[in-house]
């Protein structure tokens, strides 16, 4: 028994240049027209779409399948699917003069397919050619680096609702030649699409790399573009196990803000999923350590009418933070104490600290005097909850925080990617019981102990 009526496999297979492959011709953009023609339809519920990999008919992509009845479709363009969702899809009547008929010679072309593919491989092992799944982690700094530089010139903006390389760059005052050459990159990489001589936004660029668009994310982007050129040291810092960059490591008003925004992205996003998961029953008066622009106190904040907080930043931050916690109208609730965590006295008073991204700053004997400090800084029976990248026994997994661990070396002195383990010996020595792990979805998890 099939738990939907229809299951429709739609290949998007992208190879390297050269290649035949449905990506190249065009099968994201129909797989996007079948999902949004789905629910237009309101098939969404009744039809499952599953984007995959090469079913072996490249030459004749983009391709689809769909069962239960094993139909395959190819040769699909924009006005052919439609007819399939019709016709199949929505009235139950395959479309036989759209479908493939002989299935054995459809067979014969997908061995010979699978066996072609295999003789490349063997050949270019033979020859020593990087395989494509090393080469895809030796080169893809170039495609991030185009993507912060047209965010560090503004390009998407100054393309508006569309443009020619000549205006953007006489706009920009850019060489006329170089902008070309980077808007036909973005092109490339289908951040933005040419007609003629024209240019335009992608509905994804349109949305997040323009100024004053709904989700103009400009912001934030331009703390990975700084990360970008600490992460060319990397090499040096591997070799000297801190971080080696010639700038002292502080930040100036604009790079401030730029962090302390992509920080209020990301922790606003999640803020109140992850404040609804937790019990505050108890919970009076919290103490946000290095709570940055505020958007967990917020979320506490608008969870728990009658709730109270501290927020410790340095003195750099503290008006930034005042400034969008008065945006949320929260102001009269809310404490402000610039300081040094590491040495300045935490308050007391609190029944819970919130440690956001806090430990992964500091070194081992950092987080060990603070956690202590922490415990300190609690009534009886309060709780310290830490929400950092939180990796394995073997600190080889999740993925984003084992690399995560390398940003903090670039970054900074000692800070780090620290494991389960690590945080349960710094919480048992500091005198925290009932220390539980709770798995969050996405990168970051949280840690809970109570005095
Ligand atoms: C990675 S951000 C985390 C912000 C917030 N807790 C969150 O989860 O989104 C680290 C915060 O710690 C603050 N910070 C860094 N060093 C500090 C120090 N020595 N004392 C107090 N705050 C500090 C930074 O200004 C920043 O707001
Ligand atoms: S890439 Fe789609 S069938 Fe091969």
């Amino acid at each position: 028994m099939e738990p939907f009526r229809y299951h429709v496999y739609i290949c998007t297979q992208n190879k390297p240049d050269g290649i035949p492959c449905c990506h190249r011709d065009g099968a994201g953009k129909l797989a996007l027209q079948l999902k949004t023609d789905l629910a237009a339809r309101e098939l969404a519920d009744t039809v499952q779409m599953t984007t995959c990999g090469c079913l072996g008919l490249c030459e004749k992509g983009p391709n689809m399948v769909i069962y239960p009845e094993g139909t395959w479709y190819t040769e699909l363009d924009s006005e052919r699917l439609s007819r399939i969702v019709t016709g199949h899809l929505l009235n139950g009547e395959p479309v036989a003069e759209l479908a493939l008929g002989d299935m054995d010679a459809a067979r014969t072309e997908i061995i010979a397919h699978n066996r072609k593919v295999a003789g490349m491989k063997a050949v270019m092992d033979q020859a020593g050619v990087i395989p494509e799944e090393l080469n895809r982690y030796i080169r893809s700094f170039m495609e991030s680096r185009l993507v912060l530089t047209a965010v560090e010139l503004d390009l998407f903006t100054a393309l508006g609702s569309g443009s020619t390389a000549e205006k953007v760059a006489a706009q920009l005052e850019t060489d006329p030649r170089a902008t070309e050459s980077i808007l036909n990159a973005l092109v490339a990489i289908e951040l933005l699409t040419k007609e003629g001589n024209s240019y335009r936004n992608t509905d994804l660029t349109a949305d997040y790399l323009v100024a004053g668009a709904r989700h103009d994310s400009r912001s934030a982007t331009l703390h990975p573009a700084k990360l970008w050129h600490r992460w060319s040291t990397l090499t040096d810092c591997v070799k000297a196990g801190t971080n080696v960059a010639k700038d002292s490591g502080e930040r100036n008003r604009e790079q401030t803000m730029a962090f302390i925004a992509a920080m209020h992205k990301n922790a606003g996003f999640r803020g109140k999923m992850t404040v609804q998961q937790l019990d505050l029953e108890d919970v009076q008066h919290i103490l946000d350590l290095g709570g940055g622009s505020g958007a967990y106190t917020i979320a506490f904040l608008q969870q728990k009418p009658d709730l109270t907080a501290t927020l410790f930043d340095v003195p750099e931050v503290i008006p930034l933070s005042e400034a969008y916690i008065a945006d949320a109208g929260l102001s009269e609730r809310v404490t402000f104490v610039a300081g040094d965590m590491i040495k300045d006295p935490l308050g007391e008073g609190y029944d819970l600290v919130w440690v956001s991204a806090i430990c992964h700053m500091w070194g081992p004997e950092e987080n060990r005097n603070l956690i202590k400090r922490v415990y300190e800084a609690l009534d009886p029976g309060g709780q310290i909850i830490i929400q950092d990248f939180v990796l394995d026994d073997q600190k080889t997994a999740p993925r984003f925080g084992a690399i995560f661990a390398l940003n903090m070396l670039v970054n900074t002195r000692s800070g780090s990617s620290y494991s389960r383990a690590e945080y349960e010996t710094w919480m048992r020595a500091a005198g925290f019981e009932q220390i539980v792990h709770k798995p969050l979805p996405g990168p970051t998890d949280l840690i809970i102990g109570i005095k």
